[in-house]
């Protein structure tokens, strides 16, 4: 096959394509590839791999190294971002071909990741939400006989030094009540009324950025025709809060967070179209999520903070689905961007 003349089926693929040179400098490249690195074929022909994108998530030269003659390799799921700031989420095959030149094929999947990416979260949220529950059952009740009988003994007693035990009892009692409490979630149906997402997001970012004591950019993108809608207000603050507060700690005391609404028309979110959806976004340029706790970020408990709850995200996760909505992720480093999609219009069992 004559690379140079460019058959007109390799023009046409959608997979791109490009064939590396022995010095791993860019021999052909069809459109596909023009188009997801978002450089013209001037630019690529000649360019050494690792000047095509601005980060990749493997190392090119440890790959090139063990690529030999017969084996190629072929890398899943891999983050790509490009030299205009794009990210996509690739999958590479790497083939060796004759005179040490080696074709690649690199393979979009943001949208199937994507969606096995919501089907997981459900499953997911599914999961830990009965294991919650059934711990929760199973710690309660106990506790309270405990908490009874300590309280029972309390009065018998005259010793108050004795007393003290009791008190500590109850008191741990208590304690332990509370988590189970708060790993639940908000449990009671809250007030439901029409209330306006942006002064919500403003008093989260007032709270927030008294907080990191003004060394944090906040800047807002607001998409002003966004109706009131009907809302628990409390709850979606403390949802907004929980995410915004993990934007501000992953920052380390620098960095750029957007807050941005946008209005969305048909929408299906588990299985139920709606017609108009809010997208409240917040976006932060810190480190991304740390790739070892991404798959069971929204579990209870999950965190790689030496005093983190890892509440924040499932007690969000909770209250947004409460609101027949969902939360979608994207993050990779440098860019991490929550996504709460509310129906504007609830229907009357979500109340
Ligand atoms: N914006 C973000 N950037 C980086 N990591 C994040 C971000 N938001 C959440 N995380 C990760 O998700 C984990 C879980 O968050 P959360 O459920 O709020 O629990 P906690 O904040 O107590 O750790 C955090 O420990 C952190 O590692
Ligand atoms: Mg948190």
């Amino acid at each position: 096959m004559d690379l140079h003349k460019d058959p007109e089926f390799l023009h046409h693929l959608s997979t791109a394509v490009l064939v590396l040179d022995p010095q791993f400098q860019v021999a052909y490249a069809n459109l596909a590839t023009e188009q997801l690195l978002g450089l013209g074929h001037r630019r690529l022909i000649g360019c050494p791999v690792s000047q095509l994108y601005s980060q990749l998530a493997t190392d090119i030269g440890l790959l090139r190294q063990t690529l030999n003659q017969e084996q190629g390799q072929t890398l899943y799921a891999i983050s790509l971002v490009t030299l205009e700031g794009q990210h996509h989420t690739v999958d590479l095959i790497f083939t060796p071909l004759e005179a040490q030149r080696t074709l690649v094929e690199a393979r979009v999947v943001d949208h199937q990741q994507r969606i096995s990416q919501e089907l997981q979260h459900y499953a997911q949220q599914h999961a830990a939400q009965l294991l919650v529950r059934g711990l929760a059952h199973e710690i309660k009740n106990p506790l309270g006989g405990l908490r009874g009988a300590a309280q029972l003994l309390e009065r018998e007693l005259t010793d108050p030094e004795l007393k003290e035990f009791t008190g500590i009892i109850i008191e741990q009692s208590d304690r332990l009540r509370s988590l189970v409490d708060r790993l639940l979630g908000p449990q009671h149906p809250g007030t439901w009324a029409e209330s306006n997402v942006h002064r919500l997001l403003e008093q989260v970012a007032r709270l927030c950025e008294m907080e990191s004591a003004g060394q944090l950019v906040f800047e807002r993108d607001y998409d002003p025709s966004i109706p009131d809608f009907l809302m628990d207000d409390e709850q979606l603050q403390q949802a907004l809060l929980n995410i915004l507060r993990n934007a501000v700690q992953a920052m380390e005391g620098q960095g750029r967070i957007v807050l941005r609404t946008r209005s969305q028309g048909q929408t299906t979110i588990a299985g139920r179209r709606h017609r108009q959806v809010v997208a409240v976004s917040i976006i932060d340029d810190g480190p991304g999520i740390d790739p070892a706790i991404k798959d069971t970020l929204f579990y209870p408990m999950v965190t790689n903070k030496a005093d983190g709850s890892g509440l924040g995200l499932s007690i969000a996760q909770k209250i947004v689905s409460q609101h027949q909505g969902r939360i979608e992720l994207e993050s990779w480093p440098g860019h991490t961007e929550f996504t709460l999609l509310l129906p504007m219009t609830l229907s009357k069992e979500a109340q």
